[in-house]
């Protein structure tokens, strides 16, 4: 028996009920996969670290179903906040804003404040409903390594660890939320993810990005090596890609590159679609991990829209 259920009513309930008491559960968003817990719940948030093994400086994303539930995770929306709450959610935007005593420490690392996302999946937003709390709930992957887009991936990583995995397919965005803070006065991206900072900026006009990992007590979880796979990966702009030498994959947005000599080759999108492209990333990184390759080589995408979340998760990747 494997602990993979269709996400159907009964077993969303079930997760609920698993949730409510004090458990996890893996879920899908139109993200990447979620490994959930009452965000009310220190202790509940605890056993998501231990199970990912991630440290405790790197805090979780708050998952909410309605702007009521705003009110009891965030002490405060700016207006600026609040209207690209009114944009884009629901959806795979993240917004840190200053927290509520409700929502413990340990969920946030210990910082004031609180990333809080509203998901659109409908499965996510069910499961949130059911469960009538506020869900935290990182990617239901071991820290540091691909996040998942599928079950199965999770299954993969996590195992029989979780009691409850709702399948729903593969994720139709397929890369993380974009994250962005309003803590520090101006609006600042602090991770670069399914919505555009081009359309972000259509909303509060120019943001200010901040991806660096250099300042670790502002988002704690920019660590340089991030989304990675257990083979060497290598990103070369597409004009300046070597020969390949020994069994090396390439990961590129469209095979028009020389492919003379490459073991194997995942391409994102053939219609040079960046939303295709994150759809396919994760997955590809998967496949290409499991073939055995001295060194995956990873052609840089068009530094634009999706694309600049794609190349911020290859250089993450291919970080000693
Ligand atoms: O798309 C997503 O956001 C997915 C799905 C499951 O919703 N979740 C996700 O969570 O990517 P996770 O844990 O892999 O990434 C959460 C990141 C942290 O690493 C940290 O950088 C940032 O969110 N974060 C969380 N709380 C923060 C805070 N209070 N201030 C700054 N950054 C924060
Ligand atoms: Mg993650």
């Amino acid at each position: 028996m494997t602990n993979i259920y269709p996400a159907n009513n009964d077993n969303i309930q079930k997760a609920a009920e698993i949730i409510k008491s004090g458990g996890v559960a893996a879920f899908p968003t139109e993200t990447v996969y979620g490994l959930g817990a009452n965000a009310f719940d220190g202790l509940a948030a605890a056993k998501i670290f231990d199970i990912k093994q991630r440290p405790k400086f790197d805090p979780l994303i708050v998952h909410i179903h309605s702007f009521k539930q705003l009110n009891e995770v965030a002490a405060d929306v700016p207006p600026l906040a609040k209207k690209l709450a009114d944009e884009f959610w629901a959806g795979a935007l993240t917004i840190v804003l200053p927290k509520t005593d409700k929502i413990p420490d340990i969920i946030t690392s210990g910082l004031n404040t609180v990333a809080v996302r509203m998901p659109s999946n409908p499965i996510a937003r069910k499961l949130i409903e059911y469960a009538d709390v506020p869900i935290a709930a990182p990617s239901a992957n071991r820290f540091g390594c691909v996040s998942p887009t599928s079950a199965e991936d999770v299954y993969e990583q996590l195992g029989q660890s979780v009691p409850i995995i709702l399948d729903e397919g593969r994720c139709n965005i397929g890369i993380e939320s974009t994250i962005i803070s309003f803590c520090g006065g101006e609006p600042v991206v602090l991770r670069l993810g399914g919505i555009a900072v081009e359309d972000i900026e259509k909303v509060v006009g120019l943001v200010k990005v901040d991806i660096t990992n250099d300042n670790l007590a502002m988002a704690p979880g920019r660590l340089l090596r991030h989304y990675a796979p257990q083979t060497k990966l290598e990103v070369y702009e597409r004009n300046h890609l070597p020969p390949a030498a020994g069994k090396v994959g390439l990961l590129c947005l469209k095979a028009d590159e020389n492919l003379n000599g490459f073991a194997t080759v995942e391409e994102l999108s053939k219609s040079e679609d960046l939303v295709e492209a994150a759809v396919n990333l994760y997955a590809a990184m998967r496949k290409l991990d499991a073939q055995n390759l001295d060194i995956i080589y990873a052609v840089e995408m068009p530094d634009l829209r999706l694309g600049r979340a794609i190349n911020d998760r290859l250089r993450r990747a291919s970080a000693k």
